[in-house]
């Protein structure tokens, strides 16, 4: 149900410095999403009326995550007056005249903010009929944040910018979380009287509290429950804090889905995985884009898999795997590299040391050993031997090698394609097949085996060969 009362207005339009990127701070990512999308995905949460996204920084990029992550989400740019003040006053002209609500502001750097803390937030704020609820934190280290300054009587006096703020200030553990609940009347009226007479020169939406309270407009803080859920990310470092929080809420909401997961510390989940019941992760491993596995599955350890589907009681152990489908019961790895385009049928096995693209391994097929499968397909229930290699580029094409169904290929084979072999077929150890072999044919290419005997007691006398050789003959005799 839309609540026709509230707006949400996400702040973008930083640059966010403190990261030194190139790209834009909210498109950094944290479990698979960016900062962005985590913040428009709360914001949808509370089923505003609207949601507004304020840009300039990098504007177009920014822009265009947002429109995909909140279709709805109206667009406004930030001009070259700075500062968060500035920010909330251009989104507020995008909201309809006739729009009486209350006004949430959060930021596009603070991810892990949940809708359950801004409802009761809001709640807060309507029951006291306020002008200005603020979400605070009390923290260990205040450092980069605003102060909430208190009176003696514990009421909130001001907000104090890290920059603005004197030693005494600098002393307050309570923190302004960026996240706010304002009525739209009261914040326009004191929003055009804020300046940039501050150490930054930006117009701060947080002067606004004082001047609400010297309006007489009720003006509180609350603390929030839990101070991790308002962390900011403005540099790597709390990228990564961030991360591990979320992460680690991740896995454990998996764990309690009945997924065993023996390391948390060193498994990493994206946000849109989906992962079966029984399903065990070993440590080491980092399951990454909307990647499902299905029950029962052995993942890791130290296997990545990116945007990946494993099939019900899978084992994939020692793998880097992007854009692969794994069949129920099929077995990979210790040590595979699985690339975009393989897939592999119920039962099957790429095994150690193989890598494979763009090929489709059929059911109860297996590339076991030390092989290079590329734009392949293989029917059901073939072998391929150690040490294969699909030729499939000339240097300017690639082509296609079709390995049919029942099909035993000898060792150290290069399949030279284009080429096919047909259902039931063999090829001899070593051979490198540069025509098409017929369905039951055995194909073979080597040259035939000389053995030149005393080949060593005449080229190499005296040496440690020629001895053994010398002896294992005299056994013999
Ligand atoms: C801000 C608050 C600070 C609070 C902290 C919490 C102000 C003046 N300070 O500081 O009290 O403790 O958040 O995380 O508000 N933005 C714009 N336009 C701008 C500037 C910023 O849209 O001109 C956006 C940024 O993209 C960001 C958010 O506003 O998403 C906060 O900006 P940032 O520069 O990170 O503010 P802080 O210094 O963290
Ligand atoms: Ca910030």
């Amino acid at each position: 149900m839309t609540d026709p009362d509230l707006a949400v207005i996400v702040l973008a339009a930083g640059q966010g410095t403190r990261m030194k990127s190139a790209t834009p701070k909210v498109l950094h990512m944290l479990a698979g999403v960016p900062l962005i999308g985590h913040v428009l995905a709360t914001a949808g949460e509370l089923a505003p009326a609207f949601v507004v996204a304020v840009v300039r920084h990098d504007r177009d990029r920014v822009a265009a995550s947002i429109t995909e992550l909140l279709p709805e989400a109206i667009i406004v740019d930030q001009d070259e007056i700075p500062g968060t003040g500035r920010a909330v006053e251009v989104a507020l002209a995008a909201l309809p005249a006739g729009f009486t609500g209350d006004v949430v502001v959060v930021s596009g750097d603070v991810p892990l903010l949940n809708a359950a803390t801004i409802q009761s937030l809001i709640a807060a704020h309507r029951e006291r009929e306020a002008a200005a609820t603020i979400l605070s934190a009390h923290v260990d280290d205040a450092t980069g944040y605003g102060r909430i300054v208190r009176t003696g009587a514990g009421d909130l006096d001001r907000i104090v910018e890290q920059k603005d703020a004197a030693d005494s200030e600098l002393a307050i553990t309570e923190i302004n979380s960026g996240t706010y609940v304002f009525g739209i009347a009261e914040l326009r009226a004191q929003l055009g009287y804020i300046n940039t007479n501050n150490a930054s020169g930006e117009k701060y939406l947080t002067d606004v509290v004082e001047l609400l309270r010297t309006s007489g407009a009720t003006v509180r803080a609350v603390p929030v429950s839990e101070s991790w859920i308002v962390n900011g990310v403005n540099d790597r470092v709390q990228l990564a804090e961030s991360a591990r929080r979320l992460n680690s809420m991740i896995v454990r909401g998996w764990q309690l889905a009945g997924v065993t997961v023996l390391d948390p510390d060193t498994t990493w989940i994206d946000l849109q995985a989906t992962i079966g019941e029984d399903v065990e992760i070993l440590p080491g491993t980092s399951i990454t884009g909307p990647t499902i596995i299905q029950r029962g599955a052995k993942i890791g350890p130290d296997t990545s898999l990116d945007t990946c589907e494993i099939g019900e009681g899978a084992t994939v152990r020692r793998t880097d795997a992007t854009l692969a489908v794994i069949g129920a019961g099929a077995s990979v790895g210790p040590f595979a590299y699985l690339r975009a385009g393989t897939y592999l049928g119920d039962n099957g096995k790429i095994g150690t040391f193989v890598e494979t693209k763009n090929s489709r391994i059929g059911n109860g097929s297996k590339v076991p050993h030390l092989s290079y499968i590329g734009d392949t397909t293989v029917g059901v229930e073939s072998n391929v031997g150690a040490g294969t290699i699909t030729a499939n580029y000339d240097g300017v094409n690639k082509s296609a090698t079709v390995i049919g169904s029942h099909v035993r290929s000898g060792s150290h084979n290069v399949f030279v394609a284009p080429v096919r072999i047909g259902d039931g077929a063999y090829t001899g150890a070593g051979t490198v097949v540069r025509k098409d072999v017929p369905a039951g044919a055995l194909a073979i290419n080597v040259a035939p085996q000389r053995n030149m005997t005393g080949w060593v007691e005449t080229n190499r006398a005296g040496t440690a060969a020629a001895k053994a050789a010398a002896e294992s003959a005299g056994e013999t005799d």
